[in-house]
């Protein structure tokens, strides 16, 4: 990620933080819309899968220009989601679609290209390490336990 697109996604958090779980209850909405089979893989509370939806990427917000350091973390949540939750390497372009869709929402007038073209990137980079991770030999199971 550029500096540029560093400050690009900053700045479109910081509007949109605040309407953290809204962002989030319109991107469930709109995944589900576009791809009905994918309800099925989510058994537990969607409020609360909201939030940690949320959490992470504001922890991902904390760390952008640091992406390195958290390469660990984003892998293994990789490996959980493929393992655990049975997602597939081709779910993750739909996501994102839906993703940057709810966020642009909320952006409301001020939604770019520029925001597009810097959200799609984070995306892609962050899926890129969660398939990576789920690829990777040697998951344990009980690491989650
Ligand atoms: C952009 C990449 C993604 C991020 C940052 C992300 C984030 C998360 C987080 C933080 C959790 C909670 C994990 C936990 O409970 O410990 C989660 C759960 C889950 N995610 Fe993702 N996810 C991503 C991509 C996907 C994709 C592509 C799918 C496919 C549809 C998906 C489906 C699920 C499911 C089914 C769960 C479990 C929900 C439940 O417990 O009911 N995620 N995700």
């Amino acid at each position: 990620m550029t500096t540029q697109e560093i400050s690009t996604i900053k700045s479109c958090w910081e509007v949109i933080a605040p309407n953290g779980i809204l962002v989030a209850q319109k991107f469930y909405k709109e995944l589900f819309e576009s791809k009905p089979e994918y309800r099925r893989l989510f058994t537990g509370d969607m409020d609360k899968q909201a939030e940690k939806l949320m959490m992470t990427l504001g922890f991902l917000m904390a760390n952008l220009d640091r992406m390195s350091t958290i390469k660990k973390s984003v892998e293994d949540l990789g490996k959980l989601h493929a393992n655990h939750f049975k997602v597939l390497p081709e779910y993750y372009p739909p996501v994102k679609v839906a993703l940057i869709s709810s966020i642009a929402y909320y952006m409301e007038e001020d939604w770019t290209q520029t925001h597009h073209n810097a959200w799609d990137k984070l995306i892609n980079s962050v899926a890129t390490m969660m398939i990576n991770g789920a690829n990777k030999k040697g998951f344990k199971w009980k690491f989650w336990k």
